[in-house]
């Protein structure tokens, strides 16, 4: 399995909009999508290609000194081939050239598969934000702390 990390562009916005509506059940949007990838500086989103098909999205903010990920999927058939990983490696990676010092992310409570893939980065836990989600859910802080002084 051949896995490419790219940066994202216009012609992947249908494929997440599509990925994120079946996985999530809501997307950021098309207009916001194509926003985010012609206007926003601060914006890094990558796609993972397996043999060129699209496999994977994340996307991040560098809000310089600190980042956050917005949001990370693999497509289903792809999930448990280390992609989601390969991912999030990209984002670490783009953040220490940028001299960030924390990326932060929120993760479902339950959501076992992405907090243990967090833990094992070296994310680890914060506060919780009490009913985060529409379905009453808490949101997990994480971070990332990358030890700039
Ligand atoms: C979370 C997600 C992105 C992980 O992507 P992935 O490519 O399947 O993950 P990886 O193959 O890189 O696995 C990384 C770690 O995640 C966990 N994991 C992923 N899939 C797993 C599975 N099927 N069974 C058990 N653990 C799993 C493991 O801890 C794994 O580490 P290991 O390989 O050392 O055991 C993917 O499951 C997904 O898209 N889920 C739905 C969307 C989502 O929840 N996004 C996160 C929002 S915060």
């Amino acid at each position: 399995m051949r896995v490419e990390i790219r940066k994202m562009q216009l012609g992947d916005i249908s494929y997440v909009y599509e990925e994120e509506l079946k996985i999530f059940g809501k997307s950021l949007g098309k207009k916001t999508l194509y926003n985010e990838i012609m206007f926003n500086v601060m914006a890094k989103y990558f796609i993972a290609l397996v043999d060129d098909e699209r496999a994977g999205y994340v996307g991040s903010w560098l809000t310089l000194p600190n980042a956050e990920i917005l949001n990370l999927f693999v497509s289903k058939k792809y999930r448990g081939n280390g992609i989601g990983r390969k991912l999030m490696d990209k984002v670490i990676g783009i953040c220490r050239t940028y001299n960030i010092e924390n990326l932060t992310l929120e993760v479902r409570t339950s959501n076992k598969y992405a907090t243990d893939l967090y833990n094992e980065l070296g994310f680890v836990k914060g506060t919780i934000r009490k009913k985060y989600y529409e379905n009453g859910e808490d949101a997990l802080l994480m971070v990332l702390n990358l030890g700039v002084k």
